[in-house]
């Protein structure tokens, strides 16, 4: 592969997807990132340029995307809305960017024949009981719950549509649940950890003992790398680590590693249509591609991922206030106490 094109490159698993490629390739990257609240430069800092071209622009741009799509050997489409909660509030723009913006790539792919991957969550399939001894497989039926997973799924509709009608070169990976460094502090493991390094008691929706499947962004950088290069085209991958934990443990574990009292956060209102439990079997992907997962310890890559945010505030100082301020935004439109507050739950 001479030139990949990374859509939402500055974005959390893009950008550490590109930190991959410039590791462990030789590839020439581009990356297409319109800079939305959730893009940061700032987490391609010190990457080799000569290497790197960032292109400030919308994945919905056809005429930008054609061009840049041209020039390319492949895609990794990570651009995306990908926050639940913000999806809840405000889902137009989860329309435009999931699916439009997928659809505009995909038409691209289709008139330059240049190998399409397509990064995808394992919300597209609803969620689990969590006494299920189930997990998630490549042929679990879609179900999703919310607008971000309902256009996630629809955006992996058509992936699969062009694949099947125009021939289009197209895998799509549904990971789980990633944590690591540049994650947005509006999300549940940077919130958390922000907020403890701000003197701010973490806030556990309802009872917290909704399941999530945590793996490392390299892992998941890594498997995406073996798809693009070893995968059948055709194809839909499951991406997991076999890390099961509820958000109560979890944040346990953070508020322990942070020196606090396990008890000492609060649990506030619960996320309307929370799902309660994902899990990942990740069998074909192991079996086909020979991959597995270098982080196992959930324990020490906290551990790591903590020391991240207490080393680098610079990056993530200046959304935290903003983040905060609209989670008391949401709570206020959705007519439930402010997210900064105990609220309901156990
Ligand atoms: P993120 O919100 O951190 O980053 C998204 C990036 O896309 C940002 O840089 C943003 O500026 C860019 N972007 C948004 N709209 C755009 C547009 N219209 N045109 C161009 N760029 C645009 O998201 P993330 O957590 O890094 O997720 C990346 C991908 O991985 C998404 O497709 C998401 O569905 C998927 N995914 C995420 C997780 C997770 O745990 N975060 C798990 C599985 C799959
Ligand atoms: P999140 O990081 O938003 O990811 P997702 O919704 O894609 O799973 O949330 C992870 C889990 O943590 C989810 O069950 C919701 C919960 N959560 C909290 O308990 N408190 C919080 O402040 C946030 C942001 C999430």
């Amino acid at each position: 592969m001479k030139r990949i094109l990374v859509t939402g490159g500055a974005g959390f698993i893009g950008a550490n997807f590109v930190r991959y490629l410039i590791e462990h390739s030789d590839a020439g990257i581009t990356v297409l990132d319109a800079l939305t609240y959730a893009g940061n430069l700032q987490s391609l800092h010190g990457l080799d340029r000569s290497r790197l071209h960032v292109v400030v622009g919308d994945i919905t741009d056809a005429p930008l995307v054609d061009g840049l799509v041209a020039d390319a050997d492949a895609v990794v489409h990570f651009a995306a809305e990908s926050h639940n909660d913000n999806s809840l509030f405000d889902p137009r723009p989860f329309l435009d960017t999931n699916v439009v913006g997928t659809y505009t790539l995909l038409e691209a792919v289709r008139r330059h024949e240049v190998r399409f991957h397509h990064i995808s969550t394992d919300e597209v399939y609803g969620d689990l009981e969590l006494d299920d001894p189930a997990r998630f497989t490549e042929t679990t039926p879609y179900n999703p719950s919310s607008p971000y997973s309902s256009t996630k799924a629809a955006s992996d509709m058509l992936v699969r549509a062009w694949g099947r009608s125009f021939g289009v070169r197209a895998t799509i990976s549904n990971c789980s649940n990633n944590y690591g460094p540049y994650q947005h502090v509006e999300k549940f493991i940077p919130r958390q950890i922000t907020n403890i390094l701000h003197g701010v008691r973490p806030k556990l929706y309802g009872t917290g003992a909704n399941v999530r499947d945590w793996i490392h962004v390299e892992d998941h950088s890594s498997a995406v790398w073996e798809i693009v290069n070893r995968g059948t085209p055709g194809k839909t991958y499951l991406i997991g680590a076999d890390g099961e934990k509820n958000n109560r443990e979890v944040l346990e574990l953070i508020l322990g590693l942070m020196g606090q009292d396990a008890a000492a956060f609060d649990h506030v209102t619960d996320r309307p249509g929370h799902d309660l439990r994902y899990g990942i079997d990740s069998t074909m992907l192991r079996e086909e591609l020979g991959w597995s997962p270098a982080h196992r310890d959930l324990a020490a890559g906290l551990a790591q991922t903590i020391d991240w945010y207490r080393q680098n505030p610079w990056w993530w100082e200046g959304a935290k206030a903003g983040t905060e301020d609209r989670y008391v935004q949401q709570a206020a439109a959705r007519g439930t106490e402010d997210a900064g507050t105990a609220g309901g739950g156990a």
